[in-house]
């Protein structure tokens, strides 16, 4: 390992901290499943009890990432919001329609399965709806005024906007538990398969997203950032 990590400053940082300031963290904190997002301000040592995990082992999972095999978004504010703009809101608006069509097609098909997701697609129906109004508040709003200000308070608009992400993480949560934890039963057809491929990358591409912003870009326009 490349980094030295010491374990009682670890154990007392908040978890969104490290996942801002570590990149290859996000995918150990998915992997032990401790939401760096929306829970982000909880100090790992919490997290991990909470979760019921051994806490040296999580402190050697992140202790163990190879810096070098990691890509990390852009660290300018500007470049930032251009990142998430066209790597997440434009691929949520590109998939998301597709996840319902393949969602309906298998519900209908195999309503009679005990593993089919009923009301999945009702589900990623009303999630599209309300993402499209968060990222258009973003996108018409909050981010022009952050790239036209640079720097600057907006602890208002992005109260709501962290309160939005509350929100769609309780809808992945819902996701989760519909496809339990996306495992195809035997024999799934292809459309099935289609549907937990891309029901899965949704639920990495949104928390990535959230993570970019609750704990990289928003702590920049707080009067008191994370932690
Ligand atoms: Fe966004
Ligand atoms: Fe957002």
């Amino acid at each position: 390992m490349n980094v030295e990590i010491d374990h009682e400053q670890l154990r007392s940082k908040p978890i969104g901290e490290i996942a801002a300031a570590l990149p290859g963290a996000t995918a150990i904190f998915r992997k032990f499943n401790l939401d760096f997002c929306c829970g982000g301000d909880i100090a790992l040592g919490d997290a991990t009890s909470k979760r019921g995990l051994e806490f040296s082992e999580v402190a050697q999972a992140l202790a163990a990432i190879d810096p070098e095999g990691q890509t990390s978004a852009p660290t300018e504010t500007e470049a930032l919001i251009d990142h998430i703009l066209s790597r997440y809101h434009e691929t949520h608006r590109r998939e998301l329609p597709e996840l319902v069509r393949l969602a309906r097609k298998v519900e209908k098909v195999h309503h009679l399965h005990p593993k089919a997701p009923h009301g999945l697609a009702d589900l990623l129906e009303a999630m599209i709806g309300e993402l499209e109004v968060h990222m258009k508040k973003e996108e018409l709003i909050l981010f022009p005024a952050m790239q036209r200000q640079g720097s600057g308070k907006f602890d208002a608009p992005i109260t709501q906007m962290r309160h939005d992400h509350d929100d769609h993480g309780q809808y992945l949560r819902q996701i989760e538990k519909l496809t339990e934890n996306f495992q195809l039963p035997d024999g799934a057809c292809r459309t099935w398969q289609a549907l937990y491929k891309g029901a899965e990358k949704l639920v990495d591409d949104l928390t990535e997203h959230v993570h970019l912003e609750n704990n990289v870009l928003f702590p920049r326009f707080e009067t008191k950032a994370l932690g």
